[in-house]
């Protein structure tokens, strides 16, 4: 059955270390309990919400694109099957909660940009069968448009308190508008860690300062620290610990 292109694609973007994995993985416990269906890419090179949300994976697109560019066979059996159903088989189904997609990387050195392009065709096929599509990256928004999807719906923005983490912001905020084609974007900055309301206060300003809204923040929780740390999958974390809560309130702000 084809499906309507219905799907809204988000990306959590920010700079190495300020939380993104983690906070995506808890937008994908929060937004599974909502119901829906939903799509996660593990978009990051080293393979990580992956393992944050518990999970080993079966199959990476990474490794598949080597496969077809070593192989005629393979490039042949591809032309044969939609793409759709080859990516489907990479993927892992957490029933009735969400299906997910992780990138990998490939080392193939060249010029592939066919099969580049007809895996992200595949990736954004895909992701209009689902209500919201996930994606947590590690490298910047380029290369989730070089790699995953062609654009991008809602961007949450991801800093810690410090004035640099805003900064960056800016940047990434730019790059994305002009990686989306043209297509609106919606940019949402999130602040991640946060310890005190005077805290809070002074990166309100200084996002204010730099012609950015905060749409909220996210306290410093130790319980994410001590599930990272045992290798505990996020999703497990209590519903009502402070980083959760703080998190389905803004998700529930932007009807997300
Ligand atoms: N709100 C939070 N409170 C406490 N620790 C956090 C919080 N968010 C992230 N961390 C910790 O910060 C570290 C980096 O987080 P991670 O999600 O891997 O960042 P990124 O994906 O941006 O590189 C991890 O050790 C994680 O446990
Ligand atoms: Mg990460």
């Amino acid at each position: 059955m084809e499906c309507t292109e219905i799907g809204e694609i988000v990306v959590v973007g920010g700079k190495g270390g300020v939380g993104k994995t983690s906070v995506s993985a808890m937008m994908v416990k929060i937004l599974s309990q909502n119901g829906g269906r939903l799509l996660v890419i593990d978009a990051d090179p080293v393979i990580s919400l992956t393992h944050a949300l518990g999970e080993r994976p079966k199959g990476t697109i990474g490794d598949y694109r080597e496969k077809i560019i070593g192989s005629d066979e393979e490039k042949r059996a591809v032309l044969k099957r939609p793409m759709k159903a080859i990516i489907r088989e990479m993927m892992i189904s957490i029933e009735g909660r969400y299906d997910l997609l992780t990138m990998g990387r490939s080392e193939a050195k060249g010029c592939f940009c066919g099969t580049n392009e007809m895996l992200r065709y595949g990736i954004e096929s895909l992701c209009g069968e689902y209500d919201t599509t996930l994606i947590d990256c590690e490298a910047g928004i380029e290369q989730v448009n070089r790699r995953v999807v062609h654009h991008i719906d809602k961007l949450f923005l991801l800093t810690d308190t410090s004035r640099t983490g805003m900064m960056t912001l800016t940047q990434l905020r730019d790059i994305a508008v002009q990686c989306n084609e043209g297509k609106p974007i919606a940019v949402h900055v999130l602040v991640n860690r946060v310890r005190s309301p005077a805290e809070e206060e002074s990166v309100r300003r200084s996002a204010a300062e730099m012609d950015m809204t905060v749409i909220g923040c996210i306290p410093e929780d130790n319980a994410i620290r001590e599930y990272n740390h045992s290798g505990k999958s996020l999703l497990c974390l209590p519903d009502d610990t402070p980083a959760i809560r703080a998190l389905r309130e803004i998700l529930a702000r932007i009807s997300l």
